[in-house]
């Protein structure tokens, strides 16, 4: 490690305060945008559903992603110990680190999905190294997506070969490569992004994208579908399972934590409505039906290089372009299972391949569920009709797991911890920011989640 601080036995730090925000908004954008965003808005009929995430976003999730941060830097710990510090700093009884195990489990149940999606965007970029994508018809495309899911050890291997690449560079300490490459994909990332837009908006139907994914339809607003609203912020900030409290604790008390919050935000924002408006222009141009599933992106985006001139090449930067900006959120859910065996005694580098092990062994849940067990709905019995493992476990994580650890942490901070020792832990940031947030995470963002339950259970 490098810097004045990097004394052996010191508490690992980020370089800068940019490069804190680099490595939080690399944490935060990631598949969540381009892949779920897309496909959860289709599926959830678009418009309401949109607006219902952009409150939850704002109310709920920014806030909670703010208290996950600050109790990282109050713990300094892994979750469950820094859980268990904050906790006792308040002279609370409760067991936080439950808060910090739950949030533990949830990381790895992530991973194992998230690890077959980014397989899928590498074996894509490989496939366009191959020259492949140009010229192809929409059917040739639709049938690169379908055999690929019915192919369980292709599957396996390519989310194998991804969390791989995760655990090497989280064996690294924090300061090596992420940061550097952070700072040269993000911004590429985001161009492409803007590109994509571009050609979607002159070959696809641009208006009716814009109609769908901002105006009003009628829709009955389920439980179900406030679930998958608020679930998808949390899940697009990386909120709940305890990666952003990891990074939180590496961070130096120099970072204004209301501004660098609303950078990640927008950032994060930003790129899932670019993805928005990049697919559903070909999505009602082509073929491929909104609904379609979490195979989405990968039927209608290819259409856009099987137009453009050198759409290989551009396929090929596109493709490596979403693996990075998934390793770079995988990484962050990689970090607090290997930062709290790290307190046990364990290297980086075995705690990082032991867990990513233990992710590509639960991924086949998802594989499975993508191939031979398309039709099988594993708790039907229980009322979950029609849900695959994949989906219990995406949803179950996504939409139950992440906002109680909101609460949680709504709770611990705008309750249980004193108003003087939160401001305390928040230098130089009296004002508006934090009067603001402080009257948010008191009161909206929990009643907000408790409503949400309720709504579920009872709705
Ligand atoms: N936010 C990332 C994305 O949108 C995924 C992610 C990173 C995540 N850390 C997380 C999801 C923690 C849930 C919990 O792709």
């Amino acid at each position: 490690m490098a810097g004045s601080d990097g004394a052996k036995g010191a508490y690992p730090s980020f370089s800068s305060r940019i490069a804190f925000i680099i490595v939080t908004a690399g944490s935060a954008v990631g598949l969540g945008n381009v892949w779920g965003f897309t496909y959860v808005a289709g599926q959830n009929g678009g418009g309401g559903f949109v607006l219902i995430y952009l409150l939850a976003l704002a109310f709920v999730a920014a806030p909670a992603f703010m208290a996950e941060l600050l109790i990282g830097r109050m713990g300094k710990a892994s979750p469950p110990t820094a859980f268990t510090k904050v906790g006792q700093m308040a002279n609370s009884r409760f067991p936080w680190a439950s808060v910090g195990w739950m949030g533990l489990m949830g990381t790895i149940l992530v991973l194992s999905f998230y690890a077959v999606i980014a397989g899928q965007a590498l074996y894509y970029g490989l496939v366009a190294a191959e020259g492949g994508f140009a010229g192809w018809t929409e059917a040739q495309i639709t049938g690169l997506d379908a055999g690929f899911r019915a192919a369980p050890g292709w599957m396996l291997f390519w989310a194998a070969l991804f969390m791989a690449l995760t655990a090497v560079i989280v064996s690294f300490d924090i300061r090596t490569g992420l940061e550097k490459a952070g700072k040269v994909m993000m911004p590429a990332l985001l161009l492409i992004l803007l590109g994509l837009m571009v050609y979607a908006g002159q070959t696809g139907d641009m208006a009716q994208a814009v109609d769908f994914l901002f105006g009003f339809h009628q829709m009955t607003l389920t439980p179900r579908l406030f679930l998958e609203a608020v679930g998808q912020a949390f899940f697009t900030l990386g909120v709940g399972v305890g990666g952003i409290m990891t990074y939180g604790s590496y961070m130096g008390r120099d970072v204004n934590l209301p501004r660098a919050t609303l950078w990640i935000v927008a950032m994060d924002l930003f790129v899932a409505l670019a993805a928005g408006l990049a697919i559903f222009p070909l999505v009602f141009s082509s073929g491929v039906s909104a609904a379609a599933g979490p195979g989405l992106v990968f039927m209608t985006l290819p259409l856009i290089f099987t137009e453009i001139p050198g759409g290989a090449v551009v396929a090929f930067v596109f493709f490596l372009l979403l693996a990075f900006a998934a390793i770079t959120s995988s990484i962050s859910l990689l970090s607090p299972t290997v930062a709290r065996l790290e307190e046990a005694g364990w290297s980086r580098r075995k705690g990082a391949f032991t867990m990513a092990a233990l992710a590509v062994v639960i991924s086949l849940f998802t594989i499975m569920s993508f191939a031979g067990w398309r039709d099988f709905y594993p708790l039907e019995a229980l009322g979950f009709e029609g849900m695959t493992a994949f989906d219990l476990i995406r949803e179950g994580v996504s939409n139950f797991v992440l906002p109680v650890s909101g609460f949680a942490y709504a709770v611990l901070v705008g309750w249980v911890l004193s108003r003087p020792s939160v401001r305390e832990a928040l230098p130089m940031q009296e004002g508006m920011g934090f009067k603001l947030w402080y009257a948010i995470i008191r009161y909206i963002t929990p009643l907000a989640i408790a409503a949400l339950f309720v709504n579920a259970v009872f709705g």
